[in-house]
């Protein structure tokens, strides 16, 4: 396989029309942005490719509509802030692909941007339709993709897209992504400690057996715990769970077995009534038919802190709770506090990914220090397997 193609800065791109795919999937509540770090991480490029007169056109998706218009899901609070930052004309197009949609852009001035509307709106992105790659494709000379967060996609602006322009290359911050985690990799030092958290164990799964072969300990926290609490025949109350994930989680423990990797789930953990109330610190056989699991409990955060200390190199994605609400942010806060306190005193090798996690460390007051803080969750975590990303292999 060869070199990945990087984007040369010096490349004359006046008045060409660039595709960048970014990833501005953040958090949205009430059409209000909640966490705008992976938008300002993109800003300096964009900034870069206006001053040298290109016509942008950003293509990203928001959260997984699956072909359906969602307006909840809509890029306009996205837009707006684009066209509050960006010192430049900022277009939005909502319309569909065809024919003339080239046409619709031809408005469009050297140093100008157009933001599409969420392409997840297109079933034709996720099934990386070659048609609809080819009608995208037709709209610029070249294809950038900035998004290492979706690189592990094979949809069609990530992956087709790049049989039907000139040029594909990866962004800058594609590049410091691969270059950050090659070097974890690299130079990684056991114990290695994994942590998983987030909600569903079915998407996560081979990532999860790969990993076992690579880690020492795996600590599975958030709602993809109570999956392992089911399967101890442990009553869960109202939380979230997934249907027939007994085979899923029993393949786990063999394979973790065989690999001498370490399993830890929650031994305690902390429960509501609702999502926006106020927490309990429960053991797991006394959590009631009402209740709902939504952080880790005292206990869980000790011996996870135990594990940090005794580690040389952590890797972790997905908050340990519903940290939105503060009542129950304290396990994914304590992981996060103790991950940088190791960092910052015993060089302990950490690399942190995912919008979410990104999110609940944006919520300390503290200065939390990682040796990588990566945007990208489950590209993070199969990159970090060693996969050849579908969206990284068509730019080499
Ligand atoms: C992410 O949040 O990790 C990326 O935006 C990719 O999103 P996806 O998992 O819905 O493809």
């Amino acid at each position: 396989m060869g070199e990945i193609n990087f984007f040369p800065e010096d490349l004359e791109i006046k008045d060409q029309k660039i595709i960048l795919r970014l990833d501005l999937n953040v958090p949205i509540k009430d059409k209000v942005i909640k966490d705008d770090t992976r938008i300002t991480l993109c800003l300096p490029f964009i900034n870069r490719l206006i001053e040298k007169k290109a016509k942008i056109i950003i293509i990203s998706h928001l959260g997984r509509p699956k072909g359906i218009n969602d307006p909840n899901l809509s890029l306009i609070p996205i837009y707006k802030y684009l066209k509050d930052v960006l010192k430049t004309n900022v277009y939005f197009f909502r319309g569909t692909f065809d024919g003339e949609t080239k046409e619709k852009f031809s408005h469009l001035k050297g140093g100008e941007v157009i933001l599409i509307e969420n392409i997840r709106f297109f079933k034709e992105e996720t099934e990386d339709d070659q048609n609809f790659s080819k009608k995208l494709g037709e709209l610029g000379d070249i294809y950038i993709n900035d998004a290492f967060s979706c690189s592990h996609r094979k949809q069609a602006s990530v992956y087709s897209i790049t049989k039907f322009v000139k040029k594909s290359y990866a962004g800058p911050l594609l590049k410091k992504e691969i270059k950050a985690i090659d070097l974890v990799i690299k130079n990684k030092k056991e114990p290695v400690t994994c942590i998983i958290g987030g909600s569903k164990i079915s998407t996560k799964i081979n990532v999860i057996t790969n990993l076992l072969k690579k880690v020492n300990n795996l600590i599975i926290v958030g709602a993809m715990a109570n999956n392992f609490f089911v399967y101890k025949n442990l009553k869960v109350g109202k939380s979230l769970i997934e249907k027939d994930t007994k085979e899923i989680i029993e393949d786990i423990y063999k394979k973790a077995e065989e690999h001498n990797c370490e399993i830890l789930i929650p031994e305690d953990c902390m429960v509501g009534t609702d999502f926006e109330g106020n927490g309990k610190n429960k053991k797991l056989h006394e959590i009631e038919d009402n209740e709902i699991i939504l952080d880790i409990g005292f206990n869980t955060i000790k011996s996870i802190q135990k594990k940090i200390n005794a580690s040389c190199t952590v890797l972790w994605n997905g908050p340990a709770g519903y940290f939105e609400n503060d009542s129950f942010s304290k396990g994914t806060m304590s992981i996060a506090e103790s991950i940088s306190k190791n960092t910052l005193k015993k060089s302990l090798i950490s690399v942190l990914g995912g919008g979410d996690t990104l999110a609940a460390i944006n919520k300390s007051n503290d200065k939390l220090t990682f040796s990588h803080l990566s945007t990208a969750g489950g590209a993070f975590l199969e990159y970090l397997e060693g996969k050849d990303l579908p969206g990284i292999s068509v730019l080499k």
